[in-house]
């Protein structure tokens, strides 16, 4: 029996096994799903179990346990080092979801004829690291597994891998390998599959202004005394110019220009701003002058605001000058911008930017670097004919937008370029209600992935 015969018989099996994994809401971010977050470890430790893996172990963290495994088949062939993460982004707003975030349900959409899951989690990163764990499983049960396989899970991925850098750190041995691969991004699509080539860092801040040391009545002290809503609103619209530039003194100082050549080879993958606005529903694109929608998303950093409260928000009206203001806000960074040398670029302009009338507070959380990976290397080659024997066609290098810090750290501390072999599509809402991954998607991952073991074999030993 071959792999993508075993693949193709064990369809529903697969499928429901994955269905069974995003009934557990392991939400990292939140405590509340504390038993659920160590569950989703304990079930990702028996699936590797199951599928035929050796020293398989939780280990722990002083935060959500790292799950390992591997088969070592001969030390003398090359090693693929598979990172995924079981930990999944809040469901919140519950109330905008179609059906509950976990329990999953399988409906067509315009992009997913033949179905998709529609669960938190789907996508992002269930439903796509444990197509590594099924074609580990296809490949061992037919005993043609081509290279030696880690597996390296963590369940913090959401929350910014904050005990991940110890643990690759501690561990360089255990983790040797030749190639990373991870899939945790997207392709443009199943017509034209792609692979990831660069990821943004980021740089996220918590701002906090402070006006008077009450809330006051705005009629009593209104246009008399700073209320810190107003000024933060100013604050923050003046961190970007008319052409969306970002006006902190330095912040560019690093970003890398790119010659027009890779630009129109950017701009050559297939990309339709029709689709991409009405998919939207919006009139149209916003974003830095001179740059098009793909540029912007994949080597341009950029600032955005991810939430801002303060002062009033109940029923009705209530005539009030508040104390505080808040707000969350992020940089995309592009390669060469760290991340700490932003946030403090940030940190100082934003103080110097605060008239008299209020104090400031800024207060960085979790950072990443960016990450660009070759396409000169034995494991980029080997995700290229992997999709060529699957899809057809040759892979479509792209640069995206989202962030996956410990790339950056892979190729650090492992001297590994990862191979991002993602095969969500732009489109499948993570982060958002309704989250959901084509099952074709998932079906096309698994025989891809067991076909990069065959050709990682060949290319890593020419
Ligand atoms: N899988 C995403 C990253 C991603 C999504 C990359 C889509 C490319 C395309 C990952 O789980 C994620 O959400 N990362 C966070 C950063 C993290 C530090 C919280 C992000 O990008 O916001
Ligand atoms: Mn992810
Ligand atoms: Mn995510």
């Amino acid at each position: 029996m071959s792999v993508k015969k075993y693949i193709q018989d064990n369809q529903e099996k697969f499928l429901n096994e994955l269905l069974d994994l995003l009934r557990i809401p392991s939400v990292s971010a939140d405590p509340k799903f504390k038993d659920d977050v160590f569950a989703a470890a304990e079930f990702v430790r028996e699936s590797l179990e199951k599928a035929g893996a050796d020293q398989v172990e939780l280990c722990q963290t002083a935060g959500y346990p790292i799950v390992y495994g591997e088969k070592i088949v001969d030390p003398s062939l090359p090693t693929v080092l598979v990172y995924g993460h079981y930990d999944v982004q809040p469901a919140d707003p519950y109330e905008l979801w179609d059906s509950p975030p976990f329990e999953p349900v399988i409906k067509t959409t315009p992009r997913h004829p033949e179905g998709a899951i529609f669960a938190r989690g789907s996508a992002d990163d269930k439903g796509q690291f444990y197509m590594h764990v099924k074609a580990f499983e296809a490949m061992m049960a037919n005993e043609d597994l081509p290279c030696n396989i880690k597996f390296m899970i963590e369940g913090e991925e959401e929350v910014g891998s904050e005990h991940l850098d110890i643990f690759v750190k501690e561990n360089k041995e255990k983790l040797k390998a030749d190639v990373v691969l991870v899939s945790d991004t997207h392709m443009i699509s199943l017509e034209d599959p792609s692979v990831t080539v660069g990821l943004r860092g980021l740089s996220y801040m918590q701002v906090e202004v402070t006006g008077p040391n009450r809330d006051l009545h705005s009629g009593t002290y209104g246009g008399a005394v700073a209320n810190p809503i107003n000024i933060l609103c100013k604050m923050i619209a003046s961190l970007q110019d008319e052409n969306n530039h970002i006006t902190i003194p330095g912040f560019y100082d690093k970003v890398e220009e790119y010659s027009a050549e890779y630009r129109k080879a950017l701009n050559d993958a297939p990309f339709d701003l029709e689709a991409y606005k009405k998919e939207l529903d919006i009139n149209d694109v916003h974003g830095e002058a001179g740059y098009s929608t793909i540029e912007r998303v994949g080597i341009r950093p950029t600032l955005d605001v991810n939430g801002i409260w303060g002062g009033y928000t109940g029923e009705g009206a209530k005539t009030v000058l508040p104390s505080k203001a808040y707000a969350k806000i992020s940089m995309r960074l592009v390669p060469n911008q760290d991340h700490k040398e932003i946030s403090k670029l940030f940190e100082a302009h934003f103080n110097s930017i605060a008239p008299a009338s209020v104090k400031v507070k800024v207060t960085p959380h979790h950072g990443g670097q960016a990450a660009v990976v070759s396409t000169d290397t034995p494991g980029y080659r080997a995700a290229d004919l992997a999709i060529q024997e699957a899809f057809g066609k040759k892979a479509i290098p792209t640069r995206e937008g989202g962030s996956i810090p410990i790339c950056s750290l892979f190729q650090q501390e492992l001297g590994l370029d990862p191979i991002l072999l993602g095969f969500g599509l732009d489109t499948d809402a993570l982060h958002s209600p309704n989250e959901h991954y084509g099952v074709k998607n998932y079906y096309m991952g698994i025989e891809t992935i067991a076909l990069f073991f065959k050709y990682f074999k060949e290319q890593a030993n020419k």
